[in-house]
């Protein structure tokens, strides 16, 4: 699924007019919509996925409709090979990394029953690995800029989501590298902070996970929008946040899953 963002400059336009911006998982949904607000507000973006066919194309679109930059690399977060690639070919065409988003993840509902050896391990090595891999490529040369990191993780493992238990540990795992990772590379002027998105409408995540969402749980009385997940970007990447660091800001209108445990299978009511 196609989602594009209509970006309300609610910072100013050349905020990032110079900078490169590397986003795992850019060419579709919310890392689509985060790239997107930081080529409107001047950066320079490399989006980097799977599917080489639509990485391509998705790319092509935002160039035309932010008159900005984008260009595409397909390869998989899960091989070390194609990430070191990924990131010179980055370095060799602009000459250095502001900043970078890792946002590739791989989901799908399924019980404890039904989820095989290799399905969790799929999720793990994608979402966990993969950003473990992409971090270790570029952090050389986001010490060098001073840049900043942007996890995104999810909001799944607060409660224990029911037949997410592969995403959640994952996403789990990847808020703790968001503060270890705050703590080692501070010292070396790189900010490290996740983005931790609730309900979001109009995302593959949530039409796969969530058809049947009730905006009464949501104190905010509303689903998400990838727009609300793209001005907290800019809002990371920006000056404003030069002393926040190893922080997951939680972006989810206070959602409250609420587990009703009857007989099996689980009641979810969101
Ligand atoms: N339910 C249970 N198990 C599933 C599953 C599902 N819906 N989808 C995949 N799996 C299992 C596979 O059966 C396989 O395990 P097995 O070898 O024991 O049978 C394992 O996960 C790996 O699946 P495979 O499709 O071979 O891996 P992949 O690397 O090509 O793709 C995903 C993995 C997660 C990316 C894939 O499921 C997918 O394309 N998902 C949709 C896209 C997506 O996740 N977008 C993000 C939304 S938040």
């Amino acid at each position: 699924m196609t989602v594009v963002v209509e970006t309300t400059q609610i910072f100013k336009d050349n905020l990032f007019k110079g900078k490169v911006l590397f986003c795992s998982g850019g060419g579709s949904g919310i890392c689509r919509s985060m790239t997107e607000a930081m080529v409107n507000h001047g950066a320079k973006a490399v989006i980097f996925s799977r599917s080489k066919d639509k990485l391509e194309k998705a790319a092509r679109e935002m160039c035309l409709k932010t008159g900005g930059e984008v260009f595409a690399i397909a390869g998989d977060v899960r091989n070390p090979a194609d990430i070191e690639r990924a990131i010179k070919v980055t370095i060799e065409k602009y000459g250095q990394l502001d900043f970078l988003i890792n946002g590739a993840a791989g989901n799908f509902l399924s019980s404890f029953n039904d989820l095989s050896y290799n399905a969790f391990r799929t999720v793990i090595e994608i979402d966990l690995l993969g950003t473990f891999n992409l971090t270790k490529a570029a952090v050389e040369h986001l010490k060098k800029s001073k840049g900043a990191i942007i996890n995104v993780s999810a909001t799944l493992h607060y409660t224990g989501t029911p037949f997410q238990q592969h995403a959640g540990a994952a996403k789990a795992a990847i808020d703790a590298l968001t503060k270890h990772w705050a703590v080692e590379l501070g010292p070396h002027g790189v900010r490290v902070n996740g983005i931790a998105p609730g309900p979001i409408a109009s995302t593959v995540g949530m039409e796969k996970l969530g058809p049947a969402f009730d905006t009464k749980g949501v104190p905010l009385q509303r689903m998400g929008e990838v727009q609300d997940i793209a001005q907290s970007t800019v809002f990371l990447f920006s000056e404003g946040a030069s002393y926040i660091t190893g922080v997951v800001l939680v972006v989810d209108g206070k959602h409250l899953i609420k587990i009703k445990h009857t007989h099996t299978p689980i009641h979810i009511s969101y």
